[in-house]
């Protein structure tokens, strides 16, 4: 009778923590509202947590409550230590290699879930039979895919490995025979009755083949293309999740699982669009080759530097000013100063806005972040396609940290970035832009806009440019 009466209240709690996830998911795609999404994200969060707990307190009597409470006790204590002091250290710029990491981290869960399953299956799992052996195979082999495959994406992000993509001849081939294979082995696996000799080794090789398949899918990635890998390894990760859930008779995490697994899906589709790349031609890598970096050579003319007061003199008799930032502007930290600027230009009647571009810094909504914690007015802070058309009208663009994302080179067939939209800035009056060296940008390539006749180049860190037009101002 108790144990009824558990199910039915970890149940409802489980429908409260989905309706909180979906809340969540809702509330984060706006900036106004994506603290109370975080909230419910926190609270539904707990919800499953503890209801999860209590159900795991009461199944298993033989070993005793108090041996279970210890051991999901230590876990917890682990796994929050770790987490609080990553979280605490990582800077914003490094936030797209952690979550990397974490990707990885859901990926193992889900092969280790898997063989669990497969070599100790509870009484419910074991009567599925087939069926059941069939979520073991998947979820391992997702699980196994994500895990190799976000390590990569960490290591590439991080700049432990090269960010030029793996083109091995014959990739594709080698990828489409990694997916044939396992099927032909899945279709012998599901045959087998319960735990045999070959239903091991048949999960084992499909193992090795989906480490070597994972890490090869992103080792082919390059460039530009790895904020879309990120999202897509998302993806993969709920998918594992939810995969595990079948496993685990868990409809919370099936439910969790599909949620994180389809947002991935559809911000990997966004970025793509944001980028003009279609999501296969993603996936089959290739982009951002050394013959894209070797273009940054190429003689490309002169180009003007301009000096922090002679910027502000600019400011002071434009009347339309828009601000482009970029990666550099989260790595210099310069969005307070460039808060400060805007505040000021509008107090002495200068129209100021902001044109972020989808992939501008190194993760979505990375500049909209920056900005909101600077307190920038959300309603002068525009889309791309809500300012792209306007640039004509502009007297000063400022090109803070920004480079692949207003780089002309995109509008050229040919070019390895050709086809990704981006900001016309050139077409304003006067663009300065900030940037401590000639350098190209993540995808390695050589910028025009800075060659330009109406382009001024302000050397030097992006915080103290700033700061000093400030003062000259
Ligand atoms: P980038 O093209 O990476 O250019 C950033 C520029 O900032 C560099 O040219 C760099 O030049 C400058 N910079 C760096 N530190 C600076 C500092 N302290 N002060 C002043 N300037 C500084 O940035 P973007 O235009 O934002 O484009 C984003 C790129 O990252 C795209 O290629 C995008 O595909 C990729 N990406 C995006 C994401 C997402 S989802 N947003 C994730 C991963 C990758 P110097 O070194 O000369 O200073």
């Amino acid at each position: 009778m108790l144990g009824i009466g558990l199910n039915s209240i970890v149940a409802l709690a489980y429908i409260a923590a989905a309706l909180l996830f979906i809340y969540a998911l809702a509330g984060l795609s706006n900036q106004e509202t994506a603290q109370k999404g975080n909230n419910a994200g926190v609270i539904g969060m707990t919800i499953a947590v503890a209801a999860t707990i209590a159900l795991a307190l009461t199944s298993h009597p033989d070993r005793g409550v108090l041996v279970t409470a210890i051991l999901i006790a230590v876990a917890m204590a682990a796994g929050a230590v770790i987490g609080i002091i990553r979280a605490k250290r990582v800077e914003m710029t490094g936030m797209p290699e952690l979550i990397a990491l974490l990707h990885s981290f859901v990926g193992l869960a889900a092969v280790l879930v898997g063989y669990n399953s497969y070599l100790a299956p509870d009484r419910a799992s074991a009567a599925l039979g087939g069926f059941h052996l069939g979520e073991v195979f998947l979820g391992v082999f997702i699980g196994a895919v994500t895990f190799t495959g976000s390590i990569i994406a960490y290591l590439k992000l991080s700049g432990k490995m090269k960010g030029a993509p793996l083109t091995l001849p014959g990739r594709n081939l080698l990828n489409l025979a990694a997916i044939i294979i396992s099927v032909v082995l899945m279709v012998f696996f599901v045959r087998q009755d319960g735990v045999t000799g070959l239903g091991i080794t048949l999960l084992v090789v499909m193992t090795i083949i989906a480490l070597a398949l994972g890490l090869h899918l992103v080792a082919a990635i390059g460039g530009g293309d790895m904020p879309v890998v990120v999202s897509m390894l998302n993806s993969y990760s709920g998918w594992a999740a939810a995969a595990a859930g079948f496993m685990l008779g868990n409809d919370l995490l099936i439910i969790t699982g599909a949620l994180v697994g389809s947002s991935g899906a559809y911000l990997s589709y966004i970025m793509c669009k944001a980028m003009n790349r279609s999501f296969v031609s993603v996936i089959l890598g290739g982009f951002g080759s050394d013959g894209a970096v070797a273009s940054k050579d190429e003689e490309q003319g002169e180009y003007r530097e301009i000096t922090a007061s002679e910027t502000a003199q600019l400011l002071k008799d434009a009347s339309k000013v828009m601000i482009t930032p970029g990666y550099g502007m989260a790595v210099a930290q310069a969005q307070y100063p460039v808060a400060d600027l805007t505040k000021r230009l509008r107090a002495s009647g200068v129209d100021v806005e902001f044109g972020i571009h989808p992939v501008a810094g190194r993760l979505p909504g990375h500049m909209n972040v920056l900005l909101a914690e600077a307190k920038v007015p959300y309603d002068i802070v525009k889309e791309m396609d809500e300012v792209n058309d306007d640039f004509g009208d502009v007297d000063v663009v400022l090109v803070i940290g920004a480079n692949d994302t207003v780089n002309p080179a995109a509008e050229e067939p040919g070019s390895p970035i050709a086809g990704m939209p981006v900001l016309r800035v050139w077409e304003a009056a006067n663009v300065v832009v900030f940037k401590r060296s000639m350098a190209t940008g993540y995808a390695g390539v050589q910028n025009p806009l800075f060659f330009k006749d109406n382009t001024q180049m302000l050397f030097g860190d992006a915080k103290a440019s700033v700061e000093a037009i400030i003062s000259a101002l």
